[in-house]
């Protein structure tokens, strides 16, 4: 049976709804088994996926949202967090190369922040992977990449944390 991105939105909010917690766990674990169904990836990862952000699904009750993005090869974003927000990131096709790192300073009145690297791995079709509030990271995509992401509210209504890097050596 087509995973589909109503059921997806569905599945997500129902776990939300049982634990705002350990939900965001579950959600991970829906996300992947829509990842694994070509047809989902289809619909909402294809080839006439070309939007560097694209909003699939706001949720009306949590404000959890689901969003499709293209990356083209070469696209590297710096380290970063997502404000008050955790996210979920799950890789549709392509590989992201993803650092994890350790903050060092952080002024939130400024939006500033330095981080160091602690460790980095790479994302293949159908990973998942949950960022929680204030977790660092930086994607690297060497490679055409399309992302399904979940963020537990919309990026767009507040302004993350961009951190410079303070030491070039990844464990
Ligand atoms: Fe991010």
């Amino acid at each position: 049976m087509t995973y589909t991105l109503e059921k997806l939105a569905k599945n997500c909010h129902d776990e939300l709804a049982k634990d705002p917690v350990v939900g965001r766990a579950a959600m991970c674990r829906h996300l992947e088994e829509a990842l694994k169904d070509p047809a989902f990836v289809k619909a909402n990862a294809g080839p006439d996926q070309t939007s560097p952000r694209h909003l699939l699904y706001e949720d009306p009750e949590f404000k959890f949202c689901i969003l499709t993005h293209y990356y083209p090869a070469g696209k590297h974003v710096g380290p970063h967090d997502h404000g008050p927000t955790w996210a979920i990131y799950g890789q549709a096709e392509g590989t992201t190369t993803m650092t994890v790192w350790r903050v060092e300073e952080k002024d939130e009145a400024k939006n500033t922040g330095k981080a160091s690297p602690v460790k980095t791995y790479d994302m293949t079709p159908g990973v998942t992977r949950f960022y929680d509030v204030g977790v660092v990271h930086s994607p690297r995509r060497d490679v055409e990449t399309r992302v399904i992401r979940i963020e537990g509210i919309n990026q767009d209504t507040f302004t993350r944390i961009d951190y410079e890097p303070v030491d070039n050596a990844v464990a």
